[in-house]
């Protein structure tokens, strides 16, 4: 067990390096089955969700192997196609690993995912798709069983654009015969990078970034080389922290047209943005105007995983900000521990009410999920005094190198060992 201990009321400056995105590595590792062969990522961050997914090729019989950001997956010899229920847990994105096993071993054994700390995860748009394709599923004892004779490429319409839904129907109609086409497919900037694995793959696929993919299926496969995209959402986190602190930070090695929609926020709060071609920097001046409305919404709209540390920083706007979550359930659970810091936030159905205070003051916090987790780390970077924040697990899933990185912009900042009886009684 680890706390983050953060003293704040540090200006935040200079420059950080952001890591490759979680949300893009996670399904690519997934992909690394269907070549049966070579694989070579780069940009790897080290995470506890990709050691997760490094575990469960290793269960699978694939040979895995890290050299500093650079993943190595072998994946030509095959020899299980269940994936053990611990490692299933550990991870619930491990669903996205139905699709390629499916694919490659035409059986898969998975756990049930079940829900998580923002509310439920069906996986009925993932399962509805597989049977369209010639897989047969059954659910028994908390796992799913899939097998197919064949698998046949299909028109799927999902009726809302699940990202992982569109990855698993993706990977399996990669062995699929015949051509799939997908409807109302997730646009985010990740399913687009895994088209891009699945390219250099040798698979003929295209149209990610809009609402329809084609997938031709049976195409020869080999060794594929890639470098994954930088995470918008770690990118967003860092701006957030700046305007937070009335700092001025540049977050490098980024693609600025996945930060849009949040920069036209930070934009209207009278932040100073500037755009450079791999590069977007922050600088806050003044105070930070309220936003009447945001809602999150699928990409190019705003994205849910950026709810929370948005929230943090319209905690000290001047006025009333409101923010919608239309996309997860629970997904505020992190606003009573921002209000233990003195915001003022009043969560109403799906809606955050978030009145701006003049300041946020230090306290120990609970991170109860990854984003919201985050939140609390930047709300602590601005707070009159020292914060705790608790339960870093959820954090260090999706942020890699966080201490560090903040620490090198000025923050005071450390992780410090705890023991387990410090753990919140619930
Ligand atoms: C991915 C991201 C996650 C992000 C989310 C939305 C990864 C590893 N995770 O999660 O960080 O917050 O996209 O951008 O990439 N739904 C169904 N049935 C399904 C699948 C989804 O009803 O079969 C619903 C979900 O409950 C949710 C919505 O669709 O309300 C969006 O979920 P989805 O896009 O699938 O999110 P994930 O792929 O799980």
């Amino acid at each position: 067990m680890s706390k983050i201990v953060i003293t704040g009321g540090n200006r935040l400056e200079g420059d950080v390096l952001i890591s490759g995105a979680k949300n893009a590595v996670l399904p690519i590792m997934a992909a690394t089955i269907l070549n049966a062969g070579l694989n070579i990522i780069h940009h790897c961050p080290r995470l506890s969700d990709v050691e997760g997914s490094l575990n469960i090729l290793e269960a699978l019989g694939c040979t895995v192997k890290r050299e500093d950001d650079t993943v190595i997956v072998d994946s030509t010899t095959i020899s299980k196609h269940n994936v053990p229920d611990h490692l299933m847990r550990e991870m619930r994105s491990s669903v996205i690993f139905l699709g390629s096993i499916i694919a490659r071993c035409k059986q898969a054994v998975i756990s049930t995912p079940g829900g998580c700390e923002i509310g439920p995860r069906p996986i009925d748009l993932h399962t509805n798709a597989l049977k369209k394709m010639g897989v047969h599923i059954e659910e028994s004892h908390g796992f799913i069983h899939c097998s197919a004779d064949r698998l046949k490429g299909a028109e799927i319409h999902l009726h809302s654009p699940s990202v992982g839904a569109t990855e698993n129907i993706m990977l399996t109609a990669v062995y699929a015969e015949g051509t799939t086409v997908i409807y109302n497919a997730a646009k985010e900037p990740e399913v687009m990078d895994l088209q891009l694995y699945l390219q250099e793959m040798g698979v003929r696929i295209r149209g990610a970034g809009t609402s329809t993919i084609v997938i031709e299926g049976g195409c020869p496969l080999h060794e594929v080389e890639h470098t994954v995209i930088a995470d918008r959402i770690e990118a967003f986190t860092y701006l957030a922290a700046a305007a937070l602190t009335r700092g001025s930070v540049r977050v490098q090695n980024v693609v600025p047209e996945h930060l849009y929609s949040a920069i036209a926020i930070m934009r209207e709060c009278g932040l100073n943005i500037k755009i450079g071609k791999t590069d977007v920097s922050v600088t806050r001046h003044g105070i930070l105007r309220p936003i009447k409305k945001i809602y999150t919404l699928p990409y190019p709209g705003f994205p849910t995983d950026m709810q929370a540390p948005m929230t943090a920083m319209l905690s000290i706007a001047r006025g009333t900000s409101v923010v919608s979550e239309t996309i997860f359930k629970n997904r505020f659970r992190y606003t009573d521990e921002l209000t233990r810091m003195g915001a003022d936030i009043h969560v109403e159905g799906q809606a955050a009410v978030i009145r701006g205070v003049h300041k946020l003051t230090g306290a120990p916090v609970y991170s109860p999920d990854l984003r919201g987790g985050a939140a609390l780390v930047i709300a602590a970077l601005a707070a009159e005094g020292e914060t705790e924040v608790n339960d870093i697990s959820h954090i260090e899933r999706g942020y890699e190198e966080i201490v560090e990185k903040f620490a090198q912009l000025g923050a005071t900042i450390q992780k410090v060992e705890t023991k387990d009886e410090n753990k919140q009684q619930t």
